[in-house]
């Protein structure tokens, strides 16, 4: 399969490739797209065929759920059996935006979107070209991001050519994304409310509008299937050294001098660890490469590239 690139203007995508791309979808055809976040793969979420597709396209876990994308938020109703006020508050509050909202599923939504689950994950993305394509297409759209398996997720369309080319039918190039990182999943069926992946919405600013928030980590019991598979990996060997910063520093120094009898060696610059080029900087290194980073506070948007970098670590140092 030729995978066909359309490049669109970020804030005013020319309407004929929109209508292109969601012609596509609606023949249950892979059209990967920018969100705020990353590039999702979009598919018709209500085509249990078309889905199978995405999970063979990025090899990913059959038991790992997707996404559902939505252009407004009156497109929630037809999908779910309820909306519990707090999901209604961060909806009014966050949305369109980073924020993914874990509802009761209807039977509309098929169990190979959902993994089995008997509940399904919503969001209303910000950019204006989803936003425009998942109106052109006139159905819900299901998009986890365009990586296959296990990769960072993509930013720009050539990191999504490089996991996907021949094997989707389309990518809509809109640049470079401006968050960086996935969407914050919160469980609202929970009091306090349940954080089950951070993302693009920090705690900060969750907590301002709901109150106290729990954070769900890969303990025992995993209640977002995604969250228990290696993510983010670099081809790169990603060594991260945690403590305080003079403790760091000189780890790093210590590391970087043993690893370079080895070969190649780089140590992560302070803006390689904002989201927005986290997985820019991931994604750039080679096979046999040795990437070195130190832990950086984990307040605000450090919370999320903390998170990050130690599920992409493949050895992590405590100093
Ligand atoms: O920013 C984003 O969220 C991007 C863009 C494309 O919107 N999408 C994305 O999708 O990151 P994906 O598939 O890479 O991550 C979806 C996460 C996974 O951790 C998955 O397990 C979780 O959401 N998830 C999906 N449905 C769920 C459900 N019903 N219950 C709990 N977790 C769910
Ligand atoms: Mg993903």
């Amino acid at each position: 399969m030729k995978t066909l690139v359309l490049a669109v203007d970020p804030q005013k995508p020319d309407p004929k490739k929109i209508t292109r791309a969601a012609a596509l979808l609606a023949a249950g055809e892979l059209v990967a797209f920018p969100t705020e976040t990353v590039y999702g793969l979009g598919v018709n979420a209500l085509d249990p065929q078309a889905i199978a597709k995405v999970y063979k396209a990025k090899e990913r876990p059959q038991d790992n759920p997707l996404i559902v994308h939505v252009a407004d938020q009156k497109d929630v109703r037809p999908l779910v059996k309820r909306v519990p006020a707090a999901a209604k508050l961060l909806m009014d509050n966050f949305w369109p935006g980073p924020l993914s909202i874990v509802f009761p599923k209807k039977d509309v939504v098929p169990d190979a979107t959902t993994a089995g689950l008997d509940t399904v994950v919503i969001r209303m993305p910000s950019h204006p070209v989803a936003l425009a394509l998942i109106e052109a297409a006139g159905k819900p759209i299901a998009a986890p991001s365009a990586n296959r398996s296990g990769r960072p997720s993509p930013t720009t369309a050539q990191h999504v050519l490089e996991d996907m080319n021949g094997r989707i039918a389309c990518v809509v190039d809109a640049g470079h994304t401006q968050v960086g990182v996935e969407s914050t999943v919160v469980d609202v069926r929970t009091k306090p409310v349940t954080i089950l992946r951070l993302g693009g919405v920090s705690i900060e600013l969750l907590r301002r509008v709901i109150g106290e928030v729990q954070f769900h980590g890969s303990g025992e019991h995993i209640r977002s299937p995604g969250m228990k598979y290696k993510h983010y990996a670099p081809k790169a060997k990603l060594i991260l050294v945690e403590g305080k910063a003079v403790d760091v520093a000189a780890s790093l120094r210590q590391l970087k001098r043993r690893y370079a009898k080895q070969g190649r060696v780089t140590v992560l610059k302070k803006e390689d660890l904002k989201p927005s080029a986290l997985y820019d900087a991931l994604r750039k290194f080679k096979k046999n490469e040795i990437v070195l980073v130190g832990s950086i506070p984990q307040t605000g948007s450090g919370r999320v590239v903390m998170d990050r970098l130690r599920k992409a670590a493949s050895e992590i140092i405590r100093v």
